[in-house]
């Protein structure tokens, strides 16, 4: 149907005849002349039509949006030329136009800045404005340099099934009713993880697989219901053998992908430095702001939040000093303070030192002059500095003063430009869950730990270390990973500890356990998040943009429908019968 893209028509072509297909970004009648924007996925080339040529000029007079063209013409050089654009030096004079198809009128238009659910919804129109058109390519072209790599080094690509039993990576499972099995059904994964543990055991010493992932958790910007994972698996490796690897991988797919050049080494942080320099078990090392601990000079304070927290041995008082911050309202205090209780906090003491050195903090009162003076000092604060404190217990008290240093990094402009990796090793093997009161696996229930040693894991479960670990990157999770348990013994242990009695173990990894018996290598890898990934290569903060057919934050799909109820006929099939909303 055509002879070149829109996109590439260039001075090379001048003079020549060619046949063009696509839509009408837009059509301009100015009387004399008519201008069409005629657009394919290689760009936008200008049709000019003259009026001599009354056929052409009037079917061009009538053409809308989006109306489905095929143009013949000849390339002319321009007059007034465009240098916004690649076929800018160069137009294309119509002498047929065939409307392949007419457009309605519009539910948006490309050029507006539509809102998302009008925009999920015609996802299809979405998807054809440039923008959209370049985040899907970078997506594309980031899978491609991840595949060259790995097809180049010898990882297989393996497919696992959908169709699946439970893997826990903490979230709710999808569940499959199973038709041919009344009253049983299937799990879609949560990831491959079992299974690729289970090809190591089998002999294919290096996986790789573009996975998708099924997780029935709260969707956020960097969350959805289904994702995409490169999951890849190793035998006979230490953390450095992974990490050192997939290190490489990353670099060249920054570098092939958008031609970014990552640090040669990326730095590596323990869990626990990080949750104490930057309240994140995922700092953002592009902000320079950091906590400073201060319990030890707040203990004997009067303030008893700040006393108790500084008492506790779970406790935590923490500073965290804003240069210039003093410029901030009582107004603007608050919703720091309410952004602080969104992760937990219930209250947000402040000390604000203007310019010319007058103090204002509700809780000066409660130590003595010098104290204050010196617990300011200790944080570094000056004058036009406002310094946050937090207290309570640790972890809590992290993720709070954590959230508040990435909120102050954005609002005072102090997110550094560039790209700064970093590894966090050395997770809690364990987290104590408060409501179920057992203790959870901080990575999953695979992850080996640290120690050897049976009794010992099983004495010093509460600070037990993990061999799993985390790519972080501009304050994004965009990968984890562990050494696994590759001995039966250590892995019906961690499963004890875990509140996994043995019989339910084996009803749910039965197949595991025994697998783990005949012959099982030391084994280890991780899981890139590509949707992650790709979005911070396009430079955009939700995951939805590099998603061609997202879910909402509703878990729906707005163009589709999904989810929708299905006749009653085909519930009795699949033997389920739907109860009322609880
Ligand atoms: P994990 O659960 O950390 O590990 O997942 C690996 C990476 O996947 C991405 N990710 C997500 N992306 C979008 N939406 C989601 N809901 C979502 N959840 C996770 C993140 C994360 O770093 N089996 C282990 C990996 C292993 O141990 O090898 C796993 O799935 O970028
Ligand atoms: P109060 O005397 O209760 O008004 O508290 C004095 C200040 O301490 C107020 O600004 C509170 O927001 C703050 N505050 C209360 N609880 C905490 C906490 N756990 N961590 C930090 N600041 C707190």
């Amino acid at each position: 149907m055509r002879t070149h893209y829109c996109g590439l028509v260039d001075e090379t072509l001048i003079g020549q005849a060619v046949t063009l297909c696509g839509w009408t970004d837009v059509a301009r009648n100015l009387g004399g002349v008519c201008f069409i924007d005629l657009r394919d996925h290689e760009g936008i080339v200008q049709v000019t039509v003259e009026p001599d040529n009354a056929e052409v000029f009037a079917v061009a007079a009538g053409l809308g949006y989006e109306d489905v063209l095929q143009v013949e013409g000849t390339v002319r050089a321009r007059h007034a030329v465009n240098d916004k654009i690649r076929t800018g030096k160069v137009e294309v004079v119509a002498t047929k136009i065939v409307v392949l198809n007419k457009a309605a009128p519009l539910p948006f238009h490309a050029h507006e800045n539509a809102n998302e659910e009008i925009r999920l919804k015609y996802r299809y129109l979405d998807l054809r404005r440039p923008e959209m058109q370049r985040m899907q390519r970078t997506r594309i072209k980031l899978v491609q340099a991840l595949r060259r790599w790995l097809d180049a080094r010898g990882f297989q690509d393996i497919e696992t099934p959908i169709l699946t039993k439970a893997t826990p990576e903490g979230a709710r499972d999808f569940l499959v009713p199973a038709r041919m099995h009344p009253g049983e059904f299937y799990a879609l994964p949560q990831s491959p993880q079992l299974f690729k543990q289970i090809l190591m055991m089998a002999g294919f010493d290096r996986y790789y697989q573009i996975a998708r992932c099924f997780r029935d958790e709260a969707l956020r910007a960097d969350r959805q219901l289904e994702f995409t994972q490169l999951d890849m698996e190793f035998a006979f490796v230490r953390e450095r053998d992974v990490q050192d690897t997939v290190e490489d991988l990353i670099r060249a797919a920054f570098r092939e992908t958008i031609g970014v050049e990552l640090d040669a080494q990326f730095p590596r942080m323990t869990w626990a430095e990080a949750m104490r320099r930057y309240g994140s078990d995922k700092p953002d090392l592009r902000i320079a702001l950091e906590l400073v601990d201060v319990a030890e000079l707040v203990k004997d304070s009067e303030f008893k939040v700040f006393a108790d927290a500084a008492a506790d041995a779970d406790g935590r008082v923490a500073a965290l000093r804003i240069p210039a911050g003093a410029a901030l309202s009582r107004k603007q205090i608050d919703d720091y303070a309410a952004h602080a209780a969104k992760f937990g906090a219930k209250g947000l003491a402040y000390a604000k030192i203007a310019e010319n050195g007058e103090l204002t903090s509700p809780i000066a009162k409660f130590f003595p002059a010098e104290a204050f003076a010196a617990l300011l000092r200790y944080v570094g604060a000056g004058n036009g500095d406002i310094v946050f404190f937090g207290a309570g217990k640790y972890n809590k008290v992290s993720d709070f003063m954590g959230a508040l240093r990435l909120k102050a990094g954005k609002d005072f402009n102090l997110v550094a430009e560039g790209w700064r990796p970093l590894w966090v090793t050395d997770f809690p093997m364990f987290e104590w869950d408060e409501e179920e009161q057992r203790y959870v696996a901080l990575h999953h229930p695979f992850t080996a730990p640290a120690v050897d040693d049976i009794a010992d894991l099983k004495a010093n479960a509460k600070t037990a270390v993990s061999r799993g670990y985390d790519m972080v990157l501009n304050g994004n999770e965009i990968g984890g990973g562990s050494i696994r348990i590759h001995r039966p013994e250590m892995q019906s242990a961690v499963f004890e500890l875990l509140g996994i009695g043995a019989e339910e173990a084996e009803a749910k990894f039965g197949f595991l356990l025994d697998a783990l018996k005949y012959g099982a290598p030391p084994h280890g890898g991780i899981a890139f998040g590509i949707d992650r990934i790709a979005a911070l290569m396009a430079g955009t903060e939700s995951i939805r943009d590099v998603i061609p057919f997202p879910k909402t934050t509703s878990a729906q799909c707005l163009m589709t429908g999904a989810p929708s109820p299905v006749p009653d006929a085909q519930l009795a099939e699949v033997h389920v019968q739907v109860r009322a909303k609880q």
